[in-house]
């Protein structure tokens, strides 16, 4: 450990007791309350990514909010989907009836292979079944579910919160908006469309619409009254704990030189706010970490010994200014993503992802994306009542 890191359990302490004595409150939030859990594309720790079961398991686990990624269908309709390749998250590659439908396309600047939602009429689409993109989670429930329309992803909210008696959020996400923008497939108009339809384009609604692309959520600041929630990615994070920032794709296409990284300056702060409610960071632009690095290789060690290097081996660095900042602002912070796979959790967690949601609620998110909304909701309960 240098001195640039610090222990979980000093930092819990450092972190929460003033605020702690001053708010009254384990979570300093922006408004006090406890920060939300956002069902980060629906039960993903447990069922396929975006499937009706899906959200309707996150919202029997207690969610605040559930999560759909938007893309577009040839006809002009939104479905949910991380990716407007559909090969990783469907079973569309045995469907022989599309095999001719497989492409190359540039998505971002980037060529991708696959079968993409823009060449499927949503019919076509509801022929196809949800499946798990990640090796390391349950395949059982593949080719069981279909993909919803956006729409459909509403109605189970509605009835929902009519059934649960508890009024439960919507955070969309308008994903690749140039893109889409650019195929003639624009999707901030038809997504305010279907919040009007179920009478939620309105401030207090209990909606947040979010977008890795400012010029999009320019354009829905013209549109409707939502919250919105500018993200901001980056490659990776180098072995010193410095992160590797990328550049929005509306920024590149607009010739604007600045990355997410300069976003998230006081000076890129004051301008997210113009546009935006929020900010919706990845976790290391608000707490880093750093590699060992091997003498022999001068590369990142594998300080486990488990012969992969991954977040297991990295030792976390104290958490910069930039919630505190954005709060200075007014603006909401909701880091991505929490998950409970070893895998994912630094050395300082010891495989318990509640420590992960304690520092983050600790240090003052105003609400995080989860694949797990059952220990983000249960390590939140812990911490209210003072445990
Ligand atoms: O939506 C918040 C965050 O999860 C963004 O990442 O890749 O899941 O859309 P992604
Ligand atoms: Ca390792």
């Amino acid at each position: 450990m240098t001195t640039n890191t610090i222990s979980l359990s000093l930092l819990t302490l450092l972190l929460g007791s003033p605020l702690l004595a001053a708010a009254q409150s384990p979570f300093p939030t922006l408004d006090g309350k406890p920060p939300l859990v956002i069902a980060h594309r629906g039960a993903s720790g447990y069922m396929p990514d975006h499937t009706l079961e899906g959200y309707a398991k996150a919202i029997a686990l207690g969610a605040d909010y559930i999560e759909p990624d938007l893309v577009m269908t040839k006809d002009g309709v939104l479905i949910v989907r991380h990716e407007p390749n559909l090969k990783d998250t469907t079973d569309v590659a045995a469907h022989p009836e599309f095999a001719s439908r497989k492409r190359t396309m540039q998505v971002d600047g980037t060529s991708e292979e696959g079968w993409f939602a823009s060449d499927f009429t949503l019919t076509e689409i509801k022929t196809l079944r949800a499946i798990q993109p990640r090796a390391d989670r349950s395949a059982a429930f593949n080719g069981q579910f279909q993909i919803p329309a956006f729409e459909e992803v509403l109605a189970l909210r509605a009835q929902k919160s009519a059934e649960t008696g508890r009024e439960i959020g919507i955070y969309p996400e308008t994903k690749h908006p140039t893109y889409h923008q650019q195929l003639g497939l624009a999707l901030e108009k038809p997504l305010v469309a279907a919040l009007s339809k179920y009478h939620l384009n309105r401030r207090a609604a209990p909606v947040f619409i979010q977008s890795f692309e400012a010029a999009s959520l320019k354009a829905l600041r013209k549109m409707t009254p939502n919250k919105l929630v500018y993200l901001l990615d980056a490659k990776d994070v180098r072995p010193d704990g410095s992160i590797d920032a990328n550049q929005p794709y509306d920024f590149v296409v607009s010739g604007d030189k600045r990355s997410y990284a300069d976003m998230l300056t006081p000076a890129g702060l004051k301008e997210i706010r113009t546009f935006a409610d929020g900010i919706g960071p990845w976790k290391p632009y608000l707490i880093s970490w750093q590699a060992m690095i091997d003498p022999q290789t001068g590369k990142p060690a594998d300080v486990n010994g488990d012969k992969v290097i991954d977040q297991r081996d990295m030792t976390l660095l104290a958490p910069n200014n930039v919630i505190r900042d954005a709060h200075k602002l007014g603006l909401l912070v909701h880091p991505y993503t929490f998950r409970n796979e070893s895998k994912h959790l630094a050395a300082n967690f010891m495989d318990k992802p509640a420590e992960e949601y304690r520092l983050f609620f600790a240090a003052g998110v105003d609400g995080v994306f989860s694949d797990y909304t059952d220990t983000a909701l249960a390590t939140r309960n812990l911490m209210q009542q003072g445990q």
